[in-house]
């Protein structure tokens, strides 16, 4: 297992568009390995390939316990609109309310490569939404009206003073025991 490093907002890779994910590699089933690996050191319920600098077409979530894999996933179903609170591993400390639609069907493939759905609202639902925007260059801030935007940003300008080469290091030590992933995901 390895920890990586998160990419903060100003790295330019969180602004670029994803490259969709042909082939199921051992190199891929190691980088979603360590992507769980890092999301759950950071405490975090999601996180997306570009976030640990990377162009594949994946992110990883974990919501009430159910922890998935989403590769080349695309939004199927969108209905109604729910407000809540988002923050971001690549944006820490900064917290706002986003509009997302109620309720998504997602079609992704798992770790395998087979096509699966999956149905979130709630926190899942946004889960998957933010994440999926990741894929596509989008932060939760860009959803944002133009002045909580700007109440946002400046937040982030004082926090992102902590990050000099926009990488976010998290700490080693108390690492989770050696795990296979690949056991680990459950897809629904
Ligand atoms: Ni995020």
């Amino acid at each position: 297992m390895a920890l990586l490093d998160i990419h903060v907002l100003g790295s330019p890779i969180l602004r670029q568009d994803t490259e969709r994910v042909e082939q199921i590699t051992p190199a891929l089933r190691r980088l979603v390995d360590d992507m769980f690996d890092t999301m759950d050191k950071a405490k975090g319920i999601g996180l997306a390939a570009p976030q640990v600098g990377r162009r594949e077409r994946l992110a990883v979530l974990e919501v009430d316990d159910t922890r998935l894999v989403v590769i080349n996933p695309e939004i199927l179903v969108k209905e109604g609109s729910v407000r809540g609170e988002e923050g971001c591993l690549s944006m820490p400390e900064v917290y706002a309310d986003v509009n997302r639609f109620a309720r998504v069907v997602v079609r992704a493939q798992d770790i395998d490569g087979t096509w699966y759905e999956v149905e979130g609202h709630d926190l899942l639902g946004r889960c998957l939404q933010h994440e999926i925007d990741h894929l596509h260059g989008r932060m939760f801030t860009d959803r944002l009206s133009l002045l909580k935007r700007r109440a946002a940003m400046r937040e982030w300008d004082y926090e992102k003073a902590k990050y000099p080469k926009l990488l976010r290091v998290l700490p080693v030590g108390d690492l989770p025991a050696e795990r296979d992933a690949t056991s680990s995901i459950t897809t629904p």
